[in-house]
């Protein structure tokens, strides 16, 4: 088993997302690394119901162009600077990879299968975490657009539920408190029997 620096609690509590990343590069056989483990998330059925467009090293450049159009709203109107700065949410990243679940026409089995890659996709932001790569799981809107699956190769009757963005960075970003368990948990108890 490969060293592991920080413990399963460790992680679960330091992990931030990070959204501002400092350029250095994260090498693809990284990202393959932590998928490999990444799989062994729990999933109902073993229907592995996941897969993933990883664009990394000289093909993220590449993909840039991609971001632009889709992650950009009228790009080709923006000044240079002003296209320079909205890109540097892309550009300041090193590797993005979509996570692309089946739409299982079941609802139960479709929940289940979002609920297995949210799981898995965590796995992954711990397994990075681990190793010093800062990641951020975003929605953004043209994850649905259809020009944008297209591009991806994403068939009908499969869903992008994740874009992922892998990187260095230079600071931890502040600490989101949350809702404190005694306001979540309710400890069930048997009526008293007479
Ligand atoms: C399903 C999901 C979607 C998210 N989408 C976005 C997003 O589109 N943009 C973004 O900046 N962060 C996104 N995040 C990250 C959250 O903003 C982040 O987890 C939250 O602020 C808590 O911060 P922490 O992860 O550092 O504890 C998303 C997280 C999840 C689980």
């Amino acid at each position: 088993m490969d060293e592991q620096a920080l413990s399963v609690r460790d992680a679960i509590i330091s992990r931030r997302s990070i959204k501002s990343f400092n350029g250095q590069p994260v090498e693809q056989s990284e990202i393959d690394d932590i998928l490999e483990d990444a799989i062994w998330a729990p999933n109902h059925g073993n229907r592995n119901p996941w897969r993933f467009v990883l664009a990394a090293e000289d093909n993220y450049e590449q993909f840039l162009e991609v971001l632009r159009e889709f992650g950009v709203p009228k790009w080709k109107e923006l000044s240079d600077e002003t296209l320079e700065k909205q890109m540097g949410k892309f550009t300041s990243a090193s590797a993005a990879m979509f996570v692309i679940v089946p739409e299982d026409a079941r609802q139960k089995q479709r929940l289940e299968d979002f609920a297995a890659a949210s799981t898995m996709i965590q796995n992954i932001q711990l397994l990075a975490w681990d190793k010093g790569i800062g990641t951020c799981w975003k929605t953004p809107g043209f994850i649905d657009d259809p020009k944008f699956r297209n591009v991806l190769g994403v068939q009908p009757g499969e869903r992008i539920i994740s874009m992922l963005q892998f990187g260095h960075f230079d600071e931890l970003p502040k600490t989101k408190p949350r809702t404190p368990v005694e306001d979540i948990v309710t400890y069930w108890q048997a009526e008293p029997t007479e």
